[in-house]
């Protein structure tokens, strides 16, 4: 379902339904490296890393900072609290953090669109609403 591109400024997008939604276009992700997205009202990112796509959760899962300020460095993606970082294959978070890994999204790229998959279980649960701190 691919079918017409949109970006996080289009309300379609937060409230697309569920299943694979476009979310962002494949050039501007590796020009920008790190994007917010809204999709089917969860706050998600989209990272390009090592010549690869990943859809994850804004909110870390140690203290909900803000990953979408974070850095992607060696196939990880560091958060810019406390400094812990998640594997970005699995999730992981590195060893001796209380946390849970971070949520990771499947994707599928059509052409230069981004799409990624959400569950209806997962756009349920409670996710903390960060500030648009670029603006
Ligand atoms: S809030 Fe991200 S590591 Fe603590």
């Amino acid at each position: 379902m691919c079918e017409r591109p949109i970006s996080v400024d289009d309300d379609a997008a937060g409230s697309a339904g569920f299943g694979r939604t476009p979310v962002w276009n494949l050039d501007r992700l590796r020009a920008e490296t790190i994007v917010r997205v809204h999709v089917a009202g969860l706050d998600l990112l989209l990272i390009w890393n090592d010549g690869d796509a990943v859809a994850c959760d804004r909110a870390c899962p140690h203290e909900q900072a803000d990953l979408a300020l974070g850095e992607v460095r060696g196939g990880r993606l560091f958060c810019p609290r406390h400094a812990a970082s998640f594997d970005l294959r699995d999730g992981a978070i590195n060893p001796g953090w209380p946390s849970p890994p971070l949520r990771l999204y499947p994707l599928r790229i059509t052409g230069e669109q981004i799409c990624v998959e959400v569950r209806e279980r997962q756009a349920r649960r409670h996710t903390p609403v960060l500030p648009d701190e670029s603006e």
